[in-house]
């Protein structure tokens, strides 16, 4: 079988602006002449305030919202809408409730051309990849949280996008589940070069998965603390418990506490 596309590319959002219309008065700048490069291959994390922009972000990413001014691109080409070359996961668990967790993997391809027997392939293949295989033709509802974000995580994966845009994907776990996929995401990822946009509000999270953290301010958001994470891959979780790994986590937190929530 050949693996899907495993490439990845960056992905630069270049003077975007954003607004939307205030509850009364003027439409309000959320992103305002924004400009970053998130690196071909590499975890950008994005943390920071409720309300600061991190959604809409991943979202003019996606290709979910138009930028009013400026322009994304992922590699050479112009972001016009969402693709089969960035997989999105949510927090909360975007499935299809009438879809078996075959059927709901197997609609990510539905973008994309693909021979059924070879969707079949695939969607096999990322269902064992997240430990779901036993429950293909199982539908959402009987499945735990932490196996939804897991079929959610393989539907976003099974087209082989370059990207991945993971906003909060494990923010409504519990903390066991979570570290759990944190450490299947980081495999995959060691597995599979891919770029990733990952919103968390988990400072830890964000350290363990991230090459580069940005601390995030706004609105209109701006990146108020570039910070990049030197550790090598893959990661020992228990890189938690050095100085080093909580040393990074203050910086963050004395940040964090400057930014005021909106
Ligand atoms: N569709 C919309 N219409 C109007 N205002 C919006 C819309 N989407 C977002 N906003 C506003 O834009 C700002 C940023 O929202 P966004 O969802 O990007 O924040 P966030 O950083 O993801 O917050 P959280 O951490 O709570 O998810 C907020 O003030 C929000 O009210
Ligand atoms: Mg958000």
């Amino acid at each position: 079988m050949t693996a899907p596309a495993e490439t990845a590319d960056a992905i630069t959002f270049d003077r975007v602006e954003k607004r939307f219309p205030g509850a009364r008065g003027p439409a309000r700048p959320v992103v305002l002449d924004f400009n970053l490069v998130c690196a071909a291959g590499e975890t950008t994390a994005l943390v920071g305030p409720s309300g600061c922009g991190k959604t809409t972000l991943l979202n003019l990413a996606a290709g979910l919202l138009t930028p009013d001014k400026g322009t994304i691109t992922i590699g050479p080409r112009a972001i016009n809408g969402p693709g089969p070359d960035r997989g999105v996961v949510f927090q909360h668990y975007a499935l299809f409730p009438w879809l078996s967790v075959r059927r709901n993997c197997e609609f990510g391809l539905a973008m994309v051309r693909t021979e059924r027997r070879r969707r079949r392939e695939l969607v096999e293949r990322y269902l064992a990849m997240v430990g779901l295989a036993p429950f293909a033709e199982a539908l959402p509802k009987a499945l735990s949280g932490g196996m939804k974000q897991r079929c959610a995580l393989a539907r976003a994966l099974v087209v082989g996008p370059r990207a991945l845009l993971l906003d909060e994907p494990f923010g409504a776990l519990d903390a066991i589940t979570r570290r759990h996929l944190q450490r299947e995401l980081m495999a995959i990822l060691a597995r599979e070069r891919k770029t990733v946009l990952l919103i968390t509000h988990d400072l830890d999270e964000a350290i363990l998965l991230a090459h580069r953290v940005l601390v995030l301010h706004g609105p209109p958001v701006r990146v108020a603390r570039d910070i990049a994470i030197p550790y090598p891959f893959p990661r020992n979780p228990e890189l938690r418990d050095t100085p080093a790994f909580a040393a990074t986590r203050a910086e963050l937190w004395r940040e964090l506490d400057h930014a005021a929530p909106s």
